[in-house]
């Protein structure tokens, strides 16, 4: 009796780390993944409610999802995360009395539990079945390449930035303790993952009785089977002086840093408690470029924070020029509170139009950033024989062929769109 589970994830990396812990869980139950959602046995919605759209999307989609019930009456509905824990079960449940479970972001430790309770009636493909496997059997890579896998080093966010709904469906940061991350780093090397991707929120923030993420990168970098390591996404406020020796010693840390700036005006950033400036922000990659000069940088912008002027916006742009981003994701601001200071009081046209005007300035600046690396050596993982990644976490094509999985360095040759192309020299 193979069983087999579907899940779909929204959202950011972190409810995918929690994807495939949920399906670990499963699979210690004897479940496989399902290819189609028409041969699933149970289904997971995985949500998110960072804006208003992401959250608009999971609802639609559980909607979508009393098709599959009504064809597979025995199956088993789960919807968790982020929109599950700002709606609460109640509502979901009335709404769409069809789901059999609700487990919000916060309670992702329950789930082994929760399955268990679910599972009760067979007790041989619950507790017996969890021995029948072993705990080392590796991640379940469902989004990435299988050299990459993730390592939550935290859950939650202590920050309070004014227009971001996540501490409060995420809770308050707590930090997993160096002996877990440690083992879950190994096993995951252990199981065939090169490149390892470190999650939290303000990631860099991790701290657990004196030991810091610069102690814990460190302790990361040595261990064996690990070529790269990346982390997402890190808070300008807590790059310490240890992060930027490792940097510049230790070529394993990738590259390639996340750095979300959200804005470019002073204003605007103290109203949202960023806790730096556009010129400080501008320094730290100054500062982290003087230890590593070819490091790529990419960012988060918010347009249309409520009372955003035409010159807060011109500063945006502004850092867009002094910045040199090799790619940022830019979003229009989504209301998530109903205080009424905090109302999107930026007209959709204007919104559109800046989103517009600043996706095109990123995509300018880009081009160049990539351009730059014509003539240069990049350090390439390939994901298939002729596509990789830089440690700059830019795309790479190769003309010729190559084993994936290995890292070879590549000269560029060329650079098009968000693509560099170049051939192996080593
Ligand atoms: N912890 C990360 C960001 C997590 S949310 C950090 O502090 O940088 C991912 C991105 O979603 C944010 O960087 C921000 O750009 C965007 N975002 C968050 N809340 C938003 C909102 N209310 N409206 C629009 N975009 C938002
Ligand atoms: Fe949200 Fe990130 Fe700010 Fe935390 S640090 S409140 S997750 S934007
Ligand atoms: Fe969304 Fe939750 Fe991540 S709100 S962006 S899935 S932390």
């Amino acid at each position: 009796m193979n069983k087999k589970l579907f899940i779909i994830t929204f959202g950011c990396q972190m409810n995918e780390a929690d994807s495939e812990y949920m399906a670990r869980l499963f699979r210690r139950r004897g479940f496989s993944l399902a290819d189609k959602l028409d041969e699933a046995d149970a289904v997971i919605v995985n949500t998110c409610t960072v804006r208003q759209l992401a959250e608009d999307k999971a609802v639609s989609q559980i909607g979508r999802l009393k098709y599959w019930k009504k064809s597979h009456p025995e199956g088993k509905l789960f919807v968790t995360g982020c929109a599950a824990q700002r709606i609460g079960a109640k509502k979901i449940k009335k709404r769409f009395p069809y789901v059999d479970e609700i487990t919000g972001a916060r309670s992702i430790e329950n789930f082994d539990r929760l399955l268990d309770s679910v599972y009760r009636k067979n007790k041989i493909s619950g507790e017996e079945g969890k021995k029948e496997i072993p705990e080392n059997t590796g991640p379940e890579n469902i989004y990435r390449s299988p050299l990459t896998a993730y390592v939550t080093i935290m859950r939650g966010c202590s920050h309070r930035c004014s227009y971001c709904i996540v501490p409060s469906v995420r809770g308050p940061a707590t930090f997993i303790s160096r002996e877990e991350i440690i083992k879950d780093a190994k096993e995951k090397l252990a199981a065939g993952a090169r490149e390892l991707v470190l999650l939290g929120q303000t990631v860099n923030s991790y701290r657990l009785s004196g030991f810091t993420f610069s102690n814990l990168l460190e302790e990361i970098l040595v261990l064996p089977g690990l070529e790269r390591l990346r982390f997402m996404s890190p808070h300008p406020l807590y790059f310490d002086r240890d992060f930027k020796r490792i940097l510049k010693q230790n070529s394993r840390l990738a590259r390639h840093i996340h750095l979300p700036v959200q804005s470019g005006s002073d204003r605007i950033l103290k109203l949202m408690r960023r806790g730096y400036t556009h010129q400080q922000y501008l320094e730290l990659l100054a500062e982290l470029r003087a230890e590593v000069p070819d490091m790529s940088f990419t960012t988060d912008f918010i347009v249309g924070y409520p009372g955003e002027t035409e010159e807060d916006f011109q500063e945006t742009l502004r850092l867009v020029e002094e910045a040199g981003f090799t790619a940022a994701f830019c979003f229009k601001y989504s209301p998530r509170t109903d205080r009424p200071e905090m109302a999107a009081d930026i007209s959709e046209k204007i919104m559109e139009s800046r989103l517009d005007i600043l996706l095109k300035a990123v995509k300018k600046n880009s081009r160049v950033i990539l351009r730059e690396r014509i003539g240069k050596i990049e350090e390439v993982m390939f994901e298939t024989p002729d596509f990789g990644r830089s440690s700059s976490n830019m795309a790479v094509r190769i003309n010729s062929e190559t084993a994936p999985g290995s890292i070879r360095k590549v000269e560029i040759l060329s650079a098009e769109r968000n693509t560099l192309h170049g051939k192996v020299i080593l």
